[in-house]
This record gives C-alpha cells, sequence and structure tokens, in this order.
C-alpha cells in the first residue's frame, strides 16, 4: 500500500544530467519517465508506450517531444500522441504525465491527482550545491520494504551499535542512551536531543556538547542539522534548541525513501560536515569515507531484517520498546495518510 497524493523524491537532479536527460524510475509500482525538453523544461510521464509498451526511457528527444525508439511514435510534455509513422493522423492515445519539480537539488515527483499537487508541500532540504556547505550524495537500492528505512531512519538508537566503528566515532555521542523529544507536526515526525560531553572527533581530549535534531516528513524525508558547541552549551540553553549561537561543527543531511515497489526501495542521500573556518571544512571532508560506509551497514542489516520477516508468520509478536516510539508514531502518521486516500 502507498501512499499516492504526496511528493516523492526520484532522483537527484544531476543524475537526469549524467543520464542524458531521460532518466527511468519505477516509483510506487509505477514505471516512469523523466526528461528534458531541448528547452530545459523538465517533464515526467508514464514510461509505457501505448502502442507495444516499451518503454518510452528508452526513446530520443527531438524537441519538444519524446520518440519512441521501438517504432517511432512521438508525445508532447502533456502526453499526447504527436505522430506515428505511416499515419497521416496520430492515433488518439496519451500517457498518464505527473507533476515533476526541481528543488533543493532533487527531482520531485507527484504520484497522486495532479490538481493536488501543492509544492508548499515539499519538505525544506538542505540542497547539495551550496559550495559553502559541501555535501557527499548517492543513491542505493534496498531488496526491502520501505517501512523498515523508516524505522531505522525514525530510531537512531541503533548508531551505537549497527554503526559502532563508523558513525558512532564520528559522532562521539552515545545514541543508544540518549533518549530523543519527539514531536508529531502536520506531515512530519520531528526528533530532537542533545548529547552532553560528547567526545569531539578526532580530538578525545576535547568535550562538546551537540544537538542533533531531525524530521522525518511523509512520505520518507529525512532532513537533519547536527552542531558541536563548547561543552556547557546545552546547559546554558535549558537544554532547548541553540539558536543564535556559533557552533564548531555543523552536520546536515538529506536522505529520501522512495519505495519502488512493496519489496524494494530506493535510497537517496547526502551528508555533510561544515566547520566553522574552511580549513577545518576541508580537514572534515576526510571523515566523509567513513560516514557514507554507514548507509551501506543500514543496507546490509535491514535486507537481513526483510529475509528473517519474509520467513515469519504473521501471527509472530514483535516487542515494543522506548526506541520505538518514533517509528510508531511515523508509521500511524503513513497509515492516517493512506486511509485519507
Ligand atoms: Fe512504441 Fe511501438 S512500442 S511505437
Amino acid at each position: 500500500m502507498f501512499l499516492r497524493e504526496s511528493w516523492y523524491v526520484a532522483a537527484w537532479g544531476v543524475d537526469l544530467a549524467e543520464a542524458g536527460g531521460i532518466l527511468a524510475k519505477t516509483i510506487a509500482g509505477e514505471p516512469i519517465v523523466i526528461w528534458r525538453d531541448a528547452d530545459g523544461g523538465l517533464h515526467a510521464m508514464e514510461d509505457r508506450c501505448p502502442h507495444r509498451h516499451a518503454p518510452l526511457s528508452r526513446g530520443r528527444v527531438e524537441g519538444n517531444r519524446l520518440r519512441c525508439m521501438y517504432h517511432g511514435m512521438t508525445f508532447n510534455a502533456d502526453g499526447r500522441c504527436q505522430s506515428m509513422p505511416l499515419l497521416d493522423t496520430p492515433p488518439n492515445v496519451a500517457v498518464r504525465t505527473y507533476p515533476v519539480v526541481e528543488k533543493y537539488d532533487w527531482l520531485w515527483i507527484w504520484m497522486g491527482d495532479a490538481c493536488k499537487a501543492d509544492q508548499s508541500l515539499i519538505p525544506a532540504a538542505h540542497g547539495i550545491s551550496n559550495p559553502g556547505r559541501p555535501m557527499r550524495h548517492n543513491s542505493i537500492e534496498y531488496e526491502a520494504h520501505y517501512q523498515l528505512v523508516h524505522d531505522n531512519l525514525c530510531d537512531l538508537s541503533h548508531v551505537d551499535f549497527l554503526h559502532a566503528t563508523t558513525l558512532q566515532p564520528a559522532t562521539g555521542a552515545n545514541w543508544s542512551e540518549t533518549a530523543p523529544r519527539i514531536q508529531s507536526k502536520d506531515r512530519a515526525v520531528r526528533f530532537e536531543r542533545w548529547f552532553e560531553e560528547a567526545q569531539l572527533p578526532g580530538d578525545p581530549t576535547q568535550r562538546v556538547d551537540v544537538w542533533n535534531s531531525y524530521e522525518f516528513a511523509v512520505p520518507g524525508i529525512f532532513i537533519m542539522y547536527g552542531a558541536r558547541f563548547p561543552a556547557g552549551t546545552a546547559r546554558a540553553c535549558n537544554r532547548k534548541e541553540p539558536v543564535g549561537i556559533a557552533p564548531i561543527v555543523e552536520n546536515i543531511e538529506q536522505q529520501a525513501v522512495t519505495p519502488i515497489s512493496a519489496t524494494h526501495t530506493a535510497y537517496h542521500y547526502a551528508t555533510g560536515l561544515v566547520g566553522s573556518t574552511d580549513e577545518m571544512t576541508a580537514r572534515l571532508a576526510q571523515r566523509m569515507d567513513v560516514i557514507m560506509a554507514a548507509f551501506v551497514e543500514d543496507r546490509d542489516m535491514i535486507e537481513a531484517q526483510q529475509r528473517i520477516w519474509n520467513l515469519t508468520p504473521a501471527n509472530k509478536k514483535t516487542l515494543f520498546l522506548p526506541q520505538d516510539k518514533g517509528p510508531f508514531m511515523m508509521r500511524r502518521m503513513m497509515e492516517k495518510f493512506i486511509a485519507s486516500e
């Protein structure tokens, strides 16, 4: 079951350029082609030619049309057939089109009723093209249901164990023993916490207070902001959000979970460490390989978890522990939106 009336991240904007302007994606079980016309216009449509169901993503852009490269039918940006060899009048057929926009360096696609595609529903993200706030990005796929990936992102207590040699030392924080404050918003669950007297990575002698906050928004958008401050800052802020205080190091993340099907999920992620000086930011860049490795650790565990779920009877109970509060709230929120459709 998928949420339809929502903006999904289809890909990074740079992926489309690297693919030559035509990109094939399957989102929530629907084959989609995303393409740019000769004027730079961005379009998304059903990746299925009405003639013999060949993928239009194997086609060719010709001006403001996309040509099916099996037998030559052409389509305009509205999805309407414009021409077919041997026919004086093109057949009265069209493929479905989808609203698509590029924002925060992601390509967002609306999978529901196009009349309801409100761009103000796109959650704010950092973007990866700001040279002053560099991020590393990638996309991977999981052989797992998207809800298991949501669970993972809504309970970061696993950092201490699953990422014991990667993220945990990179953050210097104690994730499993520090419960976040969790708050439900209209279309997101917000998590925030302070890690007090944490280690400053690279200098275990220095203690810092680490602020970490993130929102996980429907249908699977994770936007994180973290910052390290001199020890004592958390207490000075009454353990609330630090506003107007210059951090030593910031960490920024934007990640998106997009269902491909009921058994496969795409994951588009970017992460960055920003120092208070350019020299520090350059030094932090050397730590990024370690952080990027953590995303593969998540995938390995979640795919292994999915294989066990596949062998588990539906009536076999799981435990509900304090760590499960965030995943539970996110599941309820998704269920509510899906039910409303
Ligand atoms: Fe596209 Fe035949 S399948 S024109």
